[in-house]
């Protein structure tokens, strides 16, 4: 006959032994391989019991009890430990993620619009605002659009004055050589005459900002530059109109009530033609260095629209009448902005670019 009592001693060395056992397993592997060696199919307690068979009848369900109590002891503790290391897990998780919220912050830099490009936007919108409908046309562009409907003919001086680049290899169907554009006026006659396929007509307000190029190059000259065309076709408009229009723009433009003067001039699209001048403002018109003195700035060319202009798009005449103009965006933008040189426009220096740019 077996011992009782050293099988109840046992069972209180396996189950002494077992928590001192999960106390020290380090994780949940460690824990479990412990679980299978103390309660597993073969483990300590199965094998305790395989001993019950060898005890008296009234001893064996003692010792049956003992081992129960021992087996939920040992669970318990198992359970206990269990938790115990899950919380340790988290907790060095949550130490090996911890942020330093005291290191400076990664400062992202923000992109911004190009000067000019604000610029074009900005001028835009005040005719738009003014019920003026936008419309663009092609950068390269054929000598029609370019010169012949803006009654500028082959042979006509103002073609050379163009500083035109011309574009030898391609041609259109009738062999005229295609060129990038000199200014945005051929959008003119592009506009009239799809509006009036379209089935329109006039009244027709159009503003038409664009780049356009001339083969120059210095201080005051870049061989691309920005333009916006502005024009209205109707019965009786006038020059009166022009110069109200113009008015209004520049004064929303440049944020101050500015003096406009009109000179006469020459462009063969218009009749009669004026290049306009505002009062200097940087001096007020007193005359510094920038208006040379003058108290007054160029700042575009107008006029009414040449009756040769109307008829190449088909548009009479006699009925209609309209004013137009073309200014120079990167001019009046350094004009607002106070920018001494054209050129710091498309050097990209992001110094200049990220002031000009945030300046808004
Ligand atoms: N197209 C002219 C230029 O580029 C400007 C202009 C436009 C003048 C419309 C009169 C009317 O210089």
């Amino acid at each position: 006959m077996a011992d009782i009592d050293a099988m109840i001693e046992q069972l209180d060395v396996i189950l002494k032994a077992a928590v001192d056992a999960f106390a020290a397993a380090g994780d949940r592997e460690a824990l479990q391989q412990l679980r299978v060696r103390y309660l597993g199919k073969k483990g300590a307690l199965t094998e305790v019991l395989k001993g019950v068979g060898k005890l008296s009848p009234e001893d064996r369900p003692v010792i049956g009890q003992h081992v129960n109590r021992t087996k939920a002891a040992l669970a318990e503790s198992l359970e206990q430990r269990e938790i115990e290391l899950a919380e340790k897990a988290k907790t060095a998780r949550i130490e090996a993620e911890k942020a330093d919220i005291t290191l400076p912050g990664r400062k992202k830099t923000g992109g911004a619009l190009h000067p000019v490009q604000l610029g074009l936007d900005e001028i835009t919108a005040v005719f738009a605002q003014m019920g003026f409908v936008v419309a663009e046309g092609p950068e390269i562009e054929d000598e029609f659009h370019n010169f012949d409907a803006l009654n500028i003919p082959p042979e006509h001086p103002a073609r050379a004055m163009h500083d035109t680049f011309f574009l030898k290899d391609l041609q259109t169907n009738d062999e005229q050589p295609m060129l990038l554009r000199t200014h945005t006026s051929p959008v003119q006659i592009r506009a009239m005459k799809r509006f009036l396929a379209e089935g329109g007509e006039p009244p027709l307000a159009v503003v038409a900002p664009g780049r356009v190029y001339r083969c120059d190059y210095d201080v005051t000259h870049s061989p691309m530059f920005h333009q916006v065309e502005v024009f209205k076709v109707d019965r009786k408009v006038s020059m009166a109109h022009l110069k109200g229009v113009l008015k209004h723009f520049l004064s929303t433009y440049f944020e101050k009530d500015v003096a406009i003067r009109l000179r006469p001039h020459y462009f063969p699209f218009t009749e009669p033609s004026a290049e306009v001048d505002i009062g200097c403002v940087f001096c007020a018109g007193k005359g510094c260095r920038i208006c040379k003195g003058s108290g007054w700035i160029e700042v575009l060319g107008s006029g009414m629209i040449h009756p040769n202009v109307l008829k190449s798009v088909g548009i009479d005449a006699q009925e209609f009448s309209g004013f137009a103009f073309g200014l120079g965006v990167e001019r009046l933008v350094m004009l607002k902005q106070g920018i001494p040189d054209l050129r710091l426009f498309f050097e990209n220096d992001v110094r200049f670019l990220r002031r000009m740019g945030a300046s808004r």
